[in-house]
């Protein structure tokens, strides 16, 4: 297993296509937590059916439960990605980015002897986008990671009340490395700090974390990214967007009518958020196995753009598997194979 490390700098330095365990059939799953001793499961809720023990210890855990449940369920290959909201919940910076290097280095180190089987997506300090950059670079060339995954804003300040969001000109720096490295960037969502939390679900605490308050803040990033103009100046950057695409692609008559009669009024972005989706914008699955939402998502943005994912351990393997495999009666096989696996190949370019 050493030699498949070999390997993999192998392929860094000389080209060498990676080796992973392609069976032709099996899934490949992109949004799957875990987590480090020193950041722990932060304010994540067990979800029905696990205590926060279990949580934890599924979280932590690469190569037992987690790895049987992927050959029990034909999951051929899952990239890892440090648990919400990892280090976009560090506000100072310095501790975020050794923090992000720490992550980054621990999980290397766990995949390394079976990346037959794991990849990984960069843990990143979003406080300086130039360090940002750096650090991607570094877990993408020295690593091997397929991309990064952020945890929405980065929050910051010594009230951790300040918080930091991507689509802004500072960050083109940062999206600059992101297209030269042509690798994904997933963006996750995470809970607000307490004064946001307290402010809008006060009234209704419930509705904090996946229900409501989720889908609510990370759509404001990503519909953020398109109307400041982001995808106009890197139009091949690629950015993916779990559960569904967090309502977007639900919602695009109304979002696209109010937005376009905006672009004359100084809005940077230049076209409709609907193109977006078919030139840099990717959804997946995760934690939202909704076949009639999959279909209408076909006839929005198109199943070229949809990737299987589950989000364990947050969902099941075994949920997700049973509902992805489920689909043949709704999807013929061509479909089928892009949603379970094909896509996932040529974005991660696991063959290149
Ligand atoms: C490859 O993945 C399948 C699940 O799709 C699993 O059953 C099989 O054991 C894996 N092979 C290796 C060598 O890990
Ligand atoms: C990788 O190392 C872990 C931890 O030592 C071990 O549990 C696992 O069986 C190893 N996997 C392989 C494929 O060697
Ligand atoms: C961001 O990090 C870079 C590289 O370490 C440094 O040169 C720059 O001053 C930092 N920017 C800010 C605003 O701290
Ligand atoms: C990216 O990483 C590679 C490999 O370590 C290094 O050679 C290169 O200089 C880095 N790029 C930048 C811009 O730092
Ligand atoms: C800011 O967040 C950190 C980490 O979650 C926490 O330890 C600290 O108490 C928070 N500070 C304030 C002023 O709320
Ligand atoms: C959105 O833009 C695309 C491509 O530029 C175009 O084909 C489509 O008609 C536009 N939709 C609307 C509602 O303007
Ligand atoms: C998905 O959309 C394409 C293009 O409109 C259509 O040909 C295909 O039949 C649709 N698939 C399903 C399962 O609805």
């Amino acid at each position: 297993m050493k030699t498949l490390f070999a390997i993999l700098i192998l392929k860094t330095t000389f080209g060498v296509a990676r080796v992973w365990n392609d069976t032709g059939v099996g899934t490949i799953v992109i949004e799957e937590a875990w987590t480090i001793p020193e950041i722990g499961v932060g304010p994540s809720i067990a979800p029905p059916g696990q205590t926060n023990e279990e949580l934890m210890n599924n979280l932590l855990d690469v190569h037992n439960q987690r790895l049987r449940q992927m050959d029990e369920n034909g999951i051929d290959f899952m990239v890892l990605s440090c648990v919400s909201p990892c280090i976009q919940g560090i506000s100072d910076p310095t501790e975020a980015q050794e923090m992000a290097i720490n992550a980054n280095n621990q999980l290397a180190d766990q995949i390394a002897n079976n990346t037959l089987r794991f990849g990984g997506f960069a843990a990143l300090s979003m406080h300086n986008a130039t360090e940002a950059a750096l650090e991607l670079n570094r877990t993408v060339k020295e690593l091997g990671f397929l991309g990064a995954l952020v945890n929405d804003f980065q929050q910051s300040g010594s009230d951790n009340d300040t918080f930091i969001f991507y689509d802004q000109p500072d960050f083109d720096v940062f999206w600059q490395m992101v297209t030269d490295l042509d690798v994904p960037v997933y963006f996750h969502p995470r809970v607000n700090v307490p004064l946001v939390g307290n402010l809008l679900y006060g009234h209704a605490p419930w509705l904090r974390g996946p229900a409501q308050e989720f889908a609510a803040t990370l759509s404001t990033h990503v519909l953020g990214l398109c109307t400041n103009g982001v995808f106009d100046r890197f139009p091949n950057l690629k950015i993916i967007v779990g559960h569904l695409g967090e309502r977007i692609p639900s919602d695009l008559f109304r979002i696209g009518d109010v937005l376009l009669g905006q672009i004359s009024q100084g809005m940077p972005m230049q076209r409709n958020v609907s193109s977006y989706w078919e030139t840099n914008l990717f959804e997946t699955t995760s934690g939202n196995f909704a076949t009639d939402l999959l279909l209408f998502h076909n006839k929005t943005i198109g199943l070229d753009r949809v990737l299987f994912s589950i989000d364990y351990p947050f969902s099941n393997i075994v949920d997700g598997t049973n509902w992805v495999d489920g689909l043949s009666s709704v999807l013929n096989s061509e479909e089928l194979l892009k949603l379970k696996r094909e896509l996932a190949i040529d974005l991660l370019k696991l063959n290149d």
